[in-house]
């Protein structure tokens, strides 16, 4: 067996302690003579596996008892419907638009209501996170949406909009239980869970009681409505039962590493590490504002296609594997969760030194 790098923004690297685990009890988990696969989502061995990952995560991220834990299918896309359809109570939303994640989900809740953008980061090809602690907030906003992590840009926001009491919603897809949160300050915290959780086909909500209610857009599918999932516990029908399974065994391995401040640690040491060298390189350069830079998503350039090319194929010859930026922005990105070792991005660093001595 040959592990490589994978520096994907997602779906993406995950715990390997994780993946033995899982491969360890495929066939038969925990002496049910059976795989997790192939287990009813309404038998007691999975309402554990549910309701644990569930605990798991409320104490990771001390999330208050007056928020429930969705576990929904649809991707983070799905999000950008369900979001309006379910809080746009006034039919009005303000948007900040710092990438291209933002930017579908406010132009999807423009089917919805009446949408402002009070900010974003266009002018500069979303390369920072806009001044947000004074925006012109509609008076009538049912609630201020941000993406908080921009995976594609590799902006993160470093502290949190002012909304002037209105409801934040933040899709947290690419920094989901990278560091410390206090979810009170947010209505809505939801994410896919193909960057740093888990296998892609779960996402997870994490909404304050209040704001599931029954009166939703007309004509919101059941499906659709967050009060379905919540009032069923995430079982009104077939959830994703086996990607929740593996979110619940990161969940554990993130508590046994000492949880979000410990991650938070962590993450910051790796990111240091490609940021110092890429703030001294002649060769490679980053692309975000320093104040912005996310701890996840670190994109760079050579400021040369060819270069760029050239880099991607043979870092990938080196093992260090889904380097290249997203196909809208063009050069490399890392994508660097908390599943990453340190050692990938050693590793990477290493390979980047040495590329650059060959090239320059
Ligand atoms: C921040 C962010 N939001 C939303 C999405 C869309 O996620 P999905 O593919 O699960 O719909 C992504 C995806 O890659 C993302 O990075």
């Amino acid at each position: 067996m040959s592990r490589v790098y994978n520096f994907s923004a997602g779906p993406a690297v995950l715990p390997e302690e994780v993946l033995k685990e899982a491969a360890d009890e495929m066939l038969d988990y925990q002496g049910s003579g059976m795989s997790v696969m192939e287990m009813s989502h309404r038998s007691k061995v999975y309402d554990k596996i549910i309701k644990d990952a569930e605990a798991d995560l409320r104490e990771l991220m001390n999330i208050p008892d007056n928020y429930k834990v969705l576990f929904l299918q649809g991707g983070a896309s799905q999000q950008f419907a369900m979001i309006p359809m379910n809080l746009m109570k006034n039919g009005v939303a303000d948007y900040i638009v710092t990438g291209q994640w933002a930017k579908k989900a406010y132009q999807e809740a423009q089917k919805y209501g009446k949408v402002n953008c009070i900010a974003s980061s266009a002018d500069k090809t979303f390369s920072y996170i806009p001044d947000c602690s004074d925006l012109p907030v509609s008076e009538d906003a049912d609630y201020v949406y941000i993406c908080e992590n921009n995976t594609i840009y590799g902006t993160k926001f470093k502290e949190l909009p002012n909304t002037k009491g209105k409801t934040l919603v933040a899709d947290v897809s690419s920094c989901f239980l990278s560091e410390p949160v206090d979810v009170t300050k947010y209505g809505v915290i939801y994410g896919g869970v193909q960057k740093n959780i888990g296998p892609a086909g779960v996402v997870i909500v994490i909404i304050r009681e209040d704001l599931i209610t029954e009166d939703v857009l007309p004509g919101t599918p059941t499906m659709l409505t967050y009060k379905t999932h919540a009032d069923a516990d995430s079982l009104y029908n077939t959830p994703p039962c086996y990607g929740i399974y593996i979110c619940g065994k990161v969940f554990k391995w993130l508590k046994k590493r000492g949880g979000l401040a410990a991650m938070k640690e962590y993450n910051e040491k790796k990111a240091a590490i490609l940021y110092n060298y890429l703030d001294q390189s002649k060769m490679f350069h980053g692309t975000v504002e320093p104040a912005s830079r996310s701890l996840m998503n670190v994109p760079f350039v050579t400021g040369d296609k060819d270069l760029d090319a050239k880099f991607v194929k043979e870092a990938e010859a080196a093992g260090l594997v889904n380097l290249k930026g997203h196909r809208t922005v063009g050069g490399m990105r890392a994508s660097i969760y908390n599943a990453m070792p340190i050692e990938g991005v050693e590793a990477l660093v290493a390979f980047m030194k040495k590329f650059e001595e060959e090239n320059l």
